[in-house]
């Protein structure tokens, strides 16, 4: 169940931030590393947190998963995608690995971003880490490029088109429904 996190919940995205730090070192990427400062990182984490909606996935009472929904980032996009309707991700994690809780929540921010009437579905993530792009481009998710921004090393821009999946998914449906008529 998608729910909005609460004061209750900040603790649990530090915890949960600690934790991928962890979980990606023994996955040998680059990512979240290179003499990242965490007291710096703890502390943009709990600005996102005083200003934007975290929103979770809730299994039996235990939020599994959380993100952000954040304004898109102006260091990486042109003015012109920025004016674009979109819901924007960040600070996506999970609690535990390999039960798709994770991927429960995207595609259910996806399908409330849809219903919004939302042209994109928009993050940017850690430039390097091709498994993580792939991870999206599973979800549908196309590489828009990569910005390359001093001091920042997550410039890879992906996007979900929320429009033309949406005609693609019922052009689907009607087909389905010419084969059975
Ligand atoms: C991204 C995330 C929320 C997805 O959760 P999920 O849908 O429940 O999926 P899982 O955690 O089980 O991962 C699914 C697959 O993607 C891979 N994957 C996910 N994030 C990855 C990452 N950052 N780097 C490398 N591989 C990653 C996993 O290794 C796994 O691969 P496998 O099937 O070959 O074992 C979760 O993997 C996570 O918390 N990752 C660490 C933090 C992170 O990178 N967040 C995204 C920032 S943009």
């Amino acid at each position: 169940m998608l729910i909005t996190l609460d004061e209750s919940h900040r603790q649990l995205v530090h915890q949960v931030r600690d934790h991928a730090g962890e979980w990606l070192a023994a996955k040998g990427t680059d990512q979240y590393r290179g003499g990242l400062d965490m007291d710096q990182v703890h502390a943009n984490i709990d600005a996102d947190f005083d200003r934007f909606p975290f929103v979770g996935w809730e299994i039996d009472g235990r939020v599994a998963a959380m993100m952000a929904i954040i304004d898109p980032e102006e260091d990486f996009w042109t003015p012109e995608e920025l004016t674009e309707s979109q819901t924007y991700i960040s600070r996506f994690f999970v609690v535990e690995h390999g039960k798709d809780y994770g991927s429960a929540l995207l595609e259910a921010v996806i399908d409330r971003a849809r219903q919004e009437g939302k042209r994109w579905m928009r993050l940017n993530c850690w430039s390097t880490n091709t498994r993580l792009h792939e991870y999206y481009v599973r979800h549908g998710f196309t590489h828009v490029r990569t910005a390359d921004v001093p001091g920042r090393m997550s410039g890879a821009l992906l996007q979900r088109d929320l429009v033309s999946s949406d005609v693609a998914e019922r052009a689907g449906e009607d087909e389905v429904g010419v084969y059975s008529a």
